[in-house]
């Protein structure tokens, strides 16, 4: 969006604010699809939860990846509150539900489903059994995430030498495992972790097959990375070596699917605050913004990832901090932007804030998330 459209965006709705772009939604699902034409994409719902992203991305033919079961409702009710015209057939394996670790009472309320579940352990696997006997299993493999902004494999995944043990109990207790899968860590830059991965699952699948079990789907995860900074290397680059893998290791009529979160939606918000306070310390200028790390910017917490902000006018820059409202010390957006000499009432902006943001936004002393507004939907 031009500074312009931001501008009208935060006279009309005040801020804090987040403006999502629909149009920008839709070209990164039809840019992940061009690249990786054999792969389904199931939204991973947990990087932005709005139901008004869940339909733009079911229209344009996503699929879906939850982590609980409120998301997985709001996949159903979202869908089903589509115009007749604008639905696809909804099946149930159009979700995937990712998440290794269920609650015994959320396997209860999904079995009516028949659902698609990841498990990565034995006892999950008895509870699964138990809890939910109808559903389809997917066992997450561990994988190396070397480098991601976000590791994911000391939490979950079950190393490659139990996995068969694990497929022939499941098939021993009268489950059927249909896929493997797999997280190489998010915003993972070292495009070594996806092939390493695959290799790995290849590997599992036949021994699977050696052992009379053939395996029809693999899901290759999230962690596709978006150019937070120009050290990301393009996306066509991962793409292709995705492509070859899969041509050389796995069999033409295997199903492949993918949990990109991050890679759909991050490019498509902007926040923009307001300068609500100012100061100078230790001959450092300082800027209070009306949103935090509690709300907006809480990627930087809990998703590693640091946010610039920019400023709406250009002018001479000096270096500056910027924290957010709350009371909390912690709550630093940055200790280190380039900003021109701010006033109270200023605006600033920061890019590429979609994802693992709004989605993890608080209340925290008692201020509200930010307003967030929906365009080109
Ligand atoms: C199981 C699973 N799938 C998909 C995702 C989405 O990953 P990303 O946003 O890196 O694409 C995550 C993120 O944590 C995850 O845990």
């Amino acid at each position: 969006m031009t500074k312009k459209q931001l501008l009208a965006v935060a006279k009309e709705h005040g801020t804090p604010v987040v403006v999502i772009d629909h149009e920008v939604i839709r070209r990164s699902y039809a840019g992940f699809r061009r690249h990786l034409p054999k792969v389904q994409a199931y939204y991973a719902v947990k990087a932005n939860p709005a139901p008004e992203i869940v339909r733009t991305l079911y229209q344009a033919g996503a699929s879906f990846d939850v982590a609980s079961l409120p998301e997985f409702l709001l996949v159903h009710e979202n869908i089903k509150r589509l115009p007749a015209k604008e639905r696809q057939d909804f099946i149930w394996d159009k979700i995937i539900y990712a998440n290794p670790i269920k609650p015994k009472e959320t396997l209860e309320a999904l079995d009516e489903y028949k659902p698609l579940l990841t498990y990565d352990n034995r006892d999950e696997l008895m509870k699964i059994k138990r809890y939910a006997p109808h559903a389809g299993l997917v066992l997450r493999l561990r994988v190396p995430n070397t480098g991601s902004m976000v590791e994911l494999s000391s939490k979950f995944g079950c190393d490659s030498g139990v996995a068969v043990d694990l497929i022939l109990e499941a098939f021993r207790t009268g489950l059927v495992v249909e896929g493997l899968s797999f997280h190489v860590g998010s915003q993972c830059t070292n495009f070594e972790n996806f092939v390493q991965a695959l290799n790995i699952a290849a590997a599992v699948m036949e021994e699977a097959r050696s052992r009379g079990h053939e395996i029809k789907i693999l899901d290759i995860g999230g962690g596709f990375p978006i150019p937070y900074d120009t050290h990301v290397k393009p996306f066509r680059e991962l793409a292709t070596k995705i492509n070859v893998e899969i041509e050389r290791l796995f069999a033409a009529d295997i199903q492949i699917l993918a949990e990109p979160g991050r890679f759909l939606v991050a490019t498509a918000a902007t926040a923009i605050a307001r300068v609500i306070g100012k100061a100078v310390r230790d001959g450092k200028p300082c800027y209070y913004i009306d949103d935090s790390v509690y709300h907006t910017y809480s990627g930087i917490i809990f998703d590693h990832c640091q946010y610039h902000l920019k400023a709406f006018r250009k002018a001479t820059t000096e270096i500056c901090t910027v924290f957010g409202q709350t009371c909390d010390g912690m709550d630093t957006i940055s200790q280190s932007e380039a900003l021109p000499k701010l006033e109270i009432d200023d605006l600033l902006y920061s890019e590429n804030i979609g994802a693992y943001s709004s989605a993890s936004s608080t209340w925290f002393n008692g201020f509200a998330p930010a307003h967030v507004v929906h365009v080109n939907q």
